[in-house]
């Protein structure tokens, strides 16, 4: 409900000049320490996702660790790290992205997709879409099929969610902030 999304939005600590001058941070950690909110959050992705078939989600490092998990266990489907670079014991696919700020490169585990694995990714916040782009490249090179994002926070104005689109992505967020 609008209510909920209202209370979601509002436990979102804003935090000016962070990491840099002239920007404002928004922190997730202050929803995850409200229990009645990272639980609202949670159940709401389970409630929209429940039912479409997915067989696997995807978070990926680190703060998709946090609401990927916990969606997986609500689905009652497995949970798949995509991880930074050097982490993952076995054999691994590996993309390099850009980043809002700099670049960097994430990786998966070749065998834990499998064809025709319907893979829902989870992340706590969309910006350029680059993370979860390099992470739907990773899904896709295993041969699982990657149609639905889920975020807690988009920075609409970033056009993340366009350039997910392009890719055959739809992305659903529950909170919306600009960018800049
Ligand atoms: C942040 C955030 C998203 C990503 C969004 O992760 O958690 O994963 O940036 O930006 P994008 O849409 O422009 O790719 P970050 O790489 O800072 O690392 P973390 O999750 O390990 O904190
Ligand atoms: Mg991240």
């Amino acid at each position: 409900t609008a209510q909920q999304l209202e209370f979601l939005k509002d436990s979102i600590k804003s935090v000016p000049d962070y990491p840099k001058p002239g920007i404002l941070f928004r922190d997730v950690t202050s929803l995850l320490e409200d229990p009645r909110a990272f639980a609202t959050t949670i159940d709401l992705f389970i409630e929209r996702f429940r039912d479409r078939g997915i067989t696997k989600v995807v978070g990926t490092e680190a703060r998709g660790f946090l609401f990927g998990a916990p969606v997986a266990l609500g689905l009652g489907v497995g949970f798949v790290p995509v991880r930074k670079p050097g982490k993952l014991p076995r054999e691994t696919y590996s993309e390099t992205y850009d980043l809002e700020y700099g670049s960097d490169q994430l990786e998966l585990h070749r065998d834990a997709i499998k064809p025709g694995d319907v893979v829902l990714v989870v992340d706590d916040l969309l910006a350029t879409g680059g993370t979860i782009e390099a992470t739907a490249k990773l899904i896709r090179r295993a041969g699982g099929e990657v149609k639905d994002a889920a975020f807690v926070i988009n920075l609409f104005d970033l056009n993340g969610e366009a350039r997910l689109n392009a890719l055959g992505i739809d992305c659903y967020s529950l909170v919306a902030f600009p960018g800049h």
